[in-house]
């Protein structure tokens, strides 16, 4: 079944700014799909639009086959659960372990599994250790993880989050990453994720969709996304790094490198085919994607 189906969706903020105009977004069970788009394109208004924090002015958002605005707020949690961009924005009870537990609590799950939930959802995030912690003395990056545990500890088939990524430093977004890929693979949790950071993206998404003001781009699998270059520039958006390096390689050296590689795990592989056998060294350690 079809965990989120967005059709012909409009918005328009009060003070007449349209931010949405005419939207198509559908997301399958067990899919890890990418917002992708500039600033202001309305990736974060598609967002609350989805948990219900915004209602449509017209079209349909169904989740997991029922109309958004027929859930109870119990039956929505059980659907989607955000984590938003600020984790200041999200995180307000004194101590780590209240803000997880304020969730699971409002459930009114008996306090031995509240108990049951914290624990999981810490060691999930690799939080533990900051259980009884004050939530002001944490870092950027600390709040960002306690901010996804309480999310993931009410349990919702679809985990959205928007740019989860923004202001970690390169150790905690690869970390961000991988605990969603492990999420989306493990779990079977369906990840949304909105962002500009193209770098990361398509080692992770099955899909892309990609905005531009109000309106969808184009949508597709990431290898068939950044080929449509003109469509990504006009989108003020960018290849990934090292897919612009094989490209100039390709049109202005004339190495003749297959498609687009979109991960550096991809490129290496093309490279290795086209430099001599004699001139690589054998045995030399294994790298990551
Ligand atoms: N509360 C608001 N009132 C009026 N206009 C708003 C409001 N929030 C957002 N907008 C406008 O709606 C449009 C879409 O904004 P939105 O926040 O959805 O973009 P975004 O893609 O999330 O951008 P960013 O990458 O900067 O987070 C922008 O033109 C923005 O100025
Ligand atoms: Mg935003």
């Amino acid at each position: 079944m079809r965990a989120v189906d967005v059709q012909g969706t409009f918005f328009t903020y009060d003070d007449g700014t349209e931010a949405l105009a005419g939207i198509d977004f559908h997301v399958e069970e067990g899919e890890f799909v990418a917002i992708l788009g500039s600033n202001g394109s309305g990736k974060t208004t598609l967002i609350q639009l989805l948990v219900g924090l915004l209602k449509a002015k017209s079209g349909q958002i169904v989740l997991s086959g029922r109309e958004i605005g027929s859930l109870t707020a119990e039956e929505l949690y059980q659907r989607v659960g955000l984590v938003f961009q600020n984790p200041n924005d999200q995180l307000f009870a004194a101590t780590v372990e209240e803000d997880v537990a304020f969730g699971p609590r409002n459930l009114n799950l008996p306090e031995a599994e509240v108990q049951m939930r914290i624990t999981e959802v810490l060691t999930a995030v690799a939080a533990l250790p900051l259980r009884g912690r004050a939530i002001h003395h944490l870092s950027f990056g600390e709040q960002k993880r306690v901010s996804l545990a309480g999310v993931l500890a009410m349990r919702p088939a679809v985990l959205i989050l928007d740019e989860p990524t923004a202001g970690l430093d390169p150790a905690g977004e690869a970390q961000m990453m991988q605990l969603l890929k492990k999420l989306n693979r493990e779990e079977r949790m369906t990840v949304i994720l909105a962002t500009h950071s193209v770098d990361m993206l398509p080692l992770f998404a099955n899909r892309i969709y990609v905005l531009d003001h109000g309106r969808v781009l184009q949508q597709g699998p990431s290898e068939e996304i950044f080929c449509h270059q003109e469509m990504i520039v006009r989108a003020k958006l960018r290849l990934p790094y090292v897919s612009r390096l094989m490209y100039e390689m390709k049109r202005h050296d004339g190495v003749p490198i297959d498609g687009l590689p979109l991960t550096i795990g991809e490129a290496r592989a093309q490279l290795l085919e086209l430099i001599p056998k004699e001139m690589i060294l054998p045995g030399i350690e294994e790298i990551g994607p």
